[in-house]
């Protein structure tokens, strides 16, 4: 296996201007399509309640739903760091039940590092996660966890005065100790302004060519889910649509009994039964197995 990366890679990648490639996982196929496509980190994000768990929004997702995940893409033993999203209400009560959920994470979930939603309001938590020595990535611009406060989804940072607002956050959470900040959907004058005067990377999703690297949701990627389709987003396949099809095409193959085919099938000896019955107990499982994978033919 090559060297893992770490977090560190992000301050190298920004200091060689080379682009940093986040993609989100919520289980194991996804974060080992994920680690072998090549990206530099994997997101449990709490976009999990709407694109796997069925939720309109990320609100109802639960600091169980984010650890059941992270346990899941850690499974995959990726070479990359795996950031887990705090979900909302996991940092809101107190800085003492932010560091608990989060400790959860990193230790049972496996996760390298945790994200969290909004600014200078959430500086306490922030400061209590870092001082715990949990790197922590910060989250501006639309933070989707805010969609009844901000009325929906719509881009931020247009006017003059939340585009000043915004740049003070990201300053603010720089210093905080923050290693790298999503923006989602602003201006990419201002991510670019953001991007430029601060020294740890932005991420963006939403936002623009100019931040120092890029965000996306495993299956807006893959063209898996259809009930949103934001403009910020690059289907680089249409997966949905091929597994419908091939779908339809196993319901037409069983109906008409097409499948299975002799090639998926079993053939036993019915002269020699007591040979598939003497099988040594600790080989069964391999043997069992071999027969799957191979197609036992005899
Ligand atoms: O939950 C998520 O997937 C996110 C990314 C869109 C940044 O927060």
């Amino acid at each position: 296996m090559a060297n893992p990366k770490t977090l560190t890679l992000f301050n190298s990648l920004k200091a060689k201007g080379q682009p940093i490639v986040m993609l989100t996982a919520y289980d194991l196929t996804s974060a080992l399509i994920a680690d072998e496509g090549g990206v530099d980190a994997i997101l449990v994000g709490d976009s999990v309640g709407m694109v796997v768990l069925g939720y309109e929004n990320t609100l109802p997702v639960t600091t169980d739903d984010i650890l059941h995940h992270c346990r899941a893409v850690s499974r995959a033993r990726p070479n990359v760091p795996v950031i887990a999203d705090m979900p909302y209400g996991s940092f809101h009560v107190s800085a003492e039940e932010t560091v608990r959920h989060a400790l959860s994470f990193i230790k049972e979930g496996n996760a390298t590092a945790v994200k969290v939603e909004g600014g200078r309001k959430r500086a306490h938590v922030i400061r209590a996660l870092i001082d715990a020595e949990i790197p922590v990535m910060g989250h501006l611009g639309l933070t989707p966890q805010s969609v009844n406060k901000l009325g929906g989804y719509k881009v931020q940072g247009k006017t003059d005065d939340q585009a000043s607002k915004i740049l003070d956050e990201a300053r603010f959470l720089e210093e905080a100790g923050c290693f790298a900040i999503v923006l989602e959907c602003i201006p990419e004058e201002l991510a670019r302004q953001v991007s430029s005067e601060l020294t740890i990377p932005t991420i963006g999703i939403g936002a623009g060519v100019g931040c120092d690297g890029q965000v996306l949701v495993f299956h807006d990627l893959l063209g898996l889910f259809d009930k949103i389709r934001p403009k910020f987003v690059k289907r680089y396949a249409e997966l949905r649509e091929l597994s419908v099809n091939a779908v339809s095409e196993y319901c037409e193959e069983v109906r008409t009994r097409a499948f299975p085919a002799d090639e998926h099938t079993f053939h036993g000896k019915r002269a020699e039964p007591e040979q598939t019955i003497h099988v040594e107990k600790e080989k069964a499982p391999e043997g069992y197995l071999a027969d799957l994978e191979n197609g036992d033919k005899s």
